[in-house]
């Protein structure tokens, strides 16, 4: 085999994306663009009131419309198996939890057939009053188990009541971050193809996992998972509203079952909002208590936020201020109310994004208050250990991430704000956190004998570039170049593997890699040559190790900097400058890695200034439902952005020795902005985002 002596390591280095010809040519087909003969198309049609049930569905006018081929309704679509995902109970009943609710599904030969058969069923609804207000005092907010990610939703340790009380500064503060929408450029959308005898189901899906979407599939179906094919061969984005299966592959499959021809389902962006999850609006009540040089002696977080009528989901938000900062006194609480919402879900760095604005912001006021420049008081308030768990860090470098980050911003310089004509100039500091998370994957690797390798896994790319860094950490364990490494990903006929989320895809796909490439190197050091005409293969799990509890807190951290210019004429807020630093183990490619910080950080933007999303109290919908209403950063929003990392070495993570680089970016990115604004004008915004209605 064609080893090279010296093992030019291929992680870290910038391999290029190996599908990003076949994307930009539009060679790879993402799941719409598969149509199988004689395909279907169907368009769900949703609830136009926000709470009650739907009383009659006349199909009539629908039926009539040329090329349809059916509309299923609550009162005849097929039944479906068991499932703990209740908004996947799709047409079983007659309610309707919250408005977008599917309340029946259009079928017909064309797209377009299906789009006018769906908007001229006419449904017919009795209507209960509904409440979709959240609100800190609402009375039926309550305290759950858990929150997201099985966080304890309670945590306290010392009286932080009397600290505060006894603390010669304070700070006390309410913040408010609305609700935000996931928005992947690639809207969901699923081909659903039963064979024949209908013992068979492929699905080619959008998704973040196609394992999961699989389970599910076979549960709702009733069939077992080797009956059920799910591809996701190209996935454009979905920063975890693709994380679960979504109504849109349910109902494909229904159709598909149902009149017995593959059927299309893509949603209209328009849907996403009420079907694919969101992020939940948080409210923070945030509890600062310092002695006069900045030690902190008392830190309350407590979140109050929202919840679907069908399903608890509780954003994690107060669950960073439990790894930040050397506090004696901490209580971190979650709060929640069932509503007639849609149901959130992950959105990109769950918890973390909306809590570090939150505990940034206020460390930011603190810092105002004390007159200690806001990276000196992070400094002073490192823990040496975890604060909630009292574990050690298996590795922290957010005070490095601070430094350099200063030295590279030039934060020094950027101390006193300035006046430019019309615009005012500031600059903001907030530091970033975000878990390491590993899931247990299993993998493949192949040696032919024409010196080429293999390596199989159902890993999902959703834009990382998945396939290059696998075939990175297969190359490094081979000792072989990189460009003998094809990886197989995206099937669910792949050996299984953990879904693209919680920033842990790379971490635990690449073990499993790492492993079964370890193992095959064993075996091809045992062989001798020539190899059999079938080649060697080996295979790894690593079920066991992933779900070894390490006795460490695992975490990334960052540092963001910002510089902003407000008008003060038009109440403007631009970003003129953005720069992150991150501790994020090794980093196993620097060009995509750096890719991922800079569009998290984009995103963080887009949370900081113009995302905006807004739950009508009458109507119970959320307005902004289509990108020329919910802005996401345009070209000419994104200034320049630097991301830089630590070489950062943590023995007590995985083979490769990575951190998770998919989430930290976007944590802490809202409150270095929020931070500069106040630097800038010398007033603070507590509301997310900056928009001149507020400015002004
Ligand atoms: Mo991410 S929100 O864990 O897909």
């Amino acid at each position: 085999m064609p080893t090279l002596p010296d093992s030019p390591s291929a992680l870290g280095s910038p391999a290029r994306r190996r599908e990003g010809r076949e994307k930009v040519t539009g060679a790879a087909r993402y799941a719409a663009e598969h149509t199988p003969p004689d395909c279907a198309y169907a368009w769900p049609v949703p609830a136009t009131i926000a709470r009650g049930r739907v009383i009659s569905v006349d199909t009539a006018p629908a039926t009539a419309v040329p090329g349809v081929i059916g509309v299923l309704t609550p009162y005849d679509a097929p039944r479906l198996g068991a499932t703990d995902d209740p908004t996947l109970h799709l047409l079983q009943d007659p309610r309707v939890p919250h408005r977008g609710w599917y309340v029946a599904l259009a079928v017909a030969d064309t797209l377009e057939g299906a789009r006018d058969a769906a908007s001229a069923v006419r449904v017919g609804y009795e209507s209960d009053p509904h409440d979709v207000t959240l609100s800190a005092d609402h009375q039926r907010v309550y305290t759950p188990e858990e929150a997201n990610g099985g966080h304890p939703a309670h945590r306290e340790q010392g009286d932080a009541d009397a600290e505060l009380a006894a603390a010669p500064v304070r700070v006390d503060c309410v913040y408010a971050v609305g609700p935000l929408h996931n928005h992947p450029m690639e809207p969901h959308a699923a081909v659903a193809d039963w064979d024949g005898g209908r013992r068979h189901l492929t699905v080619h899906d959008s998704s973040q996992g196609s394992g999961l979407v699989r389970s599910v599939l076979a549960a709702l179906f009733k069939l077992t998972e080797d009956q059920v094919t799910v591809v996701s061969e190209h996935v454009g984005g979905g920063f975890g509203s693709k994380g679960t299966p979504r109504p849109h592959v349910v109902l494909a499959a229904m159709a598909s079952r149902h009149y017995g021809r593959p059927v299309k389902l893509a949603l209209p962006r328009a849907h996403l909002p009420a079907t694919v999850g969101h992020r939940a609006p948080t409210l923070h009540h945030i509890r600062l208590g310092a002695r006069t040089d900045g030690t902190l002696t008392a830190l309350t977080h407590e979140i109050t936020t929202h919840t679907s009528r069908i399903r608890e989901f509780v954003e994690q938000a107060a669950v960073p201020a439990r790894v930040m900062y050397a506090v004696p006194a901490l209580r971190t609480t979650h709060r929640v109310v069932a509503l007639d919402v849609p149901t959130p879900s992950w959105m990109r760095a769950p918890g973390e994004a909306p809590g570090m604005y939150a505990l940034e912001s206020a460390m930011d006021e603190l810092a105002g208050i004390l007159g200690i420049d806001p990276i000196e008081l992070r400094v002073r308030n490192e823990p040496r250990t975890e604060p909630d768990s009292g574990l050690p860090f298996s590795s922290r470098h957010l005070v490095e991430c601070l430094r350099e980050g200063a030295e590279r911003f030039g934060w020094a310089r950027c101390r006193e704000p300035r006046r430019e004509g019309p615009y005012l100039i500031g600059s903001g500091v907030a530091a970033a956190t975000y878990p390491v998370l590993v899931a247990p994957s299993t993998a493949r690797a192949h040696a032919r004998p024409d010196g080429g390798y293999l390596v199989e896994i159902n890993a999902t790319d959703i834009g990382t570039g998945a396939r290059t860094v696998l075939a990175q950490v297969a190359a490094d364990a081979l000792r072989v170049p990189l460009d003998s490494v094809s990886v197989a990903i995206g099937h669910t006929g792949l050996p299984a593997a953990s879904l693209a989320g919680g920033s842990c895809g790379t971490a635990s796909w690449g073990w499993a890699v790492h492993d079964a490439c370890t193992a095959l190197t064993a075996r091809l050091e045992r062989h001798h040559e020539p190899l059999p005409a079938r080649g060697l293969s080996a295979s790894a799990d690593t079920t066991q190790s992933a779900k070894q509890k390490p006795p460490y807190s695992r975490h990334a951290f960052g540092a963001h900097f910002a510089e902003v210019r407000v008008d003060t004429v038009t109440g403007e807020v631009r970003v003129r400058r953005m720069l992150g630093v991150f501790a994020a183990g090794r980093i196993l490619n620097a060009l995509t890695a750096r890719s991922q910080f800079k569009g998290a950080m984009v995103m963080g933007l887009g949370m900081a200034l113009t995302e905006h999303s807004t739950m009508d109290a009458v109507f119970g919908d959320f307005t902004e439902s289509d990108l020329a209403a919910y802005h996401v950063p345009a070209h000419a929003d994104v200034p320049a952005i630097e991301a830089h990392w630590i070489d950062e070495h943590d023995k007590h993570l995985n083979p490769m020795g990575s951190k998770g680089i998919g989430e930290i970016g976007i944590v802490g990115t809202a409150a270095a902005i929020g931070n500069a604004f106040s630097h800038a004008t010398g007033h603070r915004l507590r509301e997310l985002p900056l928009t001149p209605d507020r400015v002004l």
